[in-house]
């Protein structure tokens, strides 16, 4: 039998990687099964986890931030049919699910990012992220989240950094335009 693993030990362990390094490939490395342990323990799984935000499409709730607002845990809550835009988080960012199966779609950016309001992008990948699956990016990569499902999918998002308080970006793929993404957080 697995040990418990609680939201305080994973934030522990997070704060202990946070003090060995900086380097991203290591940092995704080292979080990525720790995200699997901690979505597979889900005792601190509550009624309030799943209560989402129609307006915005999916329920978004803090359950860890440092007071600087790096090493932030949310959990995401993604109503059926629903899902984000493309775009960035400003920071590294591992995203582990919890329950139901998310579509993800991973971009390359294709322009020179030489306008701050104007991004091309192209598809990179596409795949299924079942409970249990990570999806891994540093700093700069992109991509759209999307419930296909009849039912509410949840992933737990641990980042680098609050992506409210990282500048990052949502990509309109109609018009290429390039704008801020911020989530309202329970
Ligand atoms: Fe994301």
């Amino acid at each position: 039998m697995t040990a418990a693993y609680s939201l305080q030990d994973y934030c522990s362990d997070l704060r202990t990687i946070a003090a060995d390094t900086t380097a991203e490939d290591e940092i995704l490395r080292r979080v990525g099964p720790l995200a699997q342990r901690f979505v597979a323990d889900k005792s601190w799984l509550q009624p309030k986890h799943y209560e989402t935000d129609a307006e915005q499409g999916f329920g978004v709730h803090l359950l860890h931030e440092e007071p600087d607002h790096s090493l932030a845990v949310l959990i995401v809550n993604w109503l059926p049919g629903r899902g984000t835009p493309p775009h960035d988080h400003g920071t590294w960012a591992v995203v582990a699910g919890l329950e139901g199966v998310e579509r993800n779609v991973r971009y390359n950016r294709v322009d020179d990012g030489s306008r701050d309001d104007y991004a091309e992008l192209e598809i990179k990948h596409e795949f299924d992220a079942p409970e249990g699956e990570l999806v891994c990016m540093k700093t700069g990569g992109i991509h759209k989240v999307t419930n296909e499902t009849d039912s509410i999918t949840l992933s737990v998002h641990t980042y680098g950094r609050h992506v409210n308080h990282t500048n990052r970006s949502q990509f309109n793929l109609d018009t290429n335009e390039r704008k801020a993404f911020v989530v309202r957080v329970e």
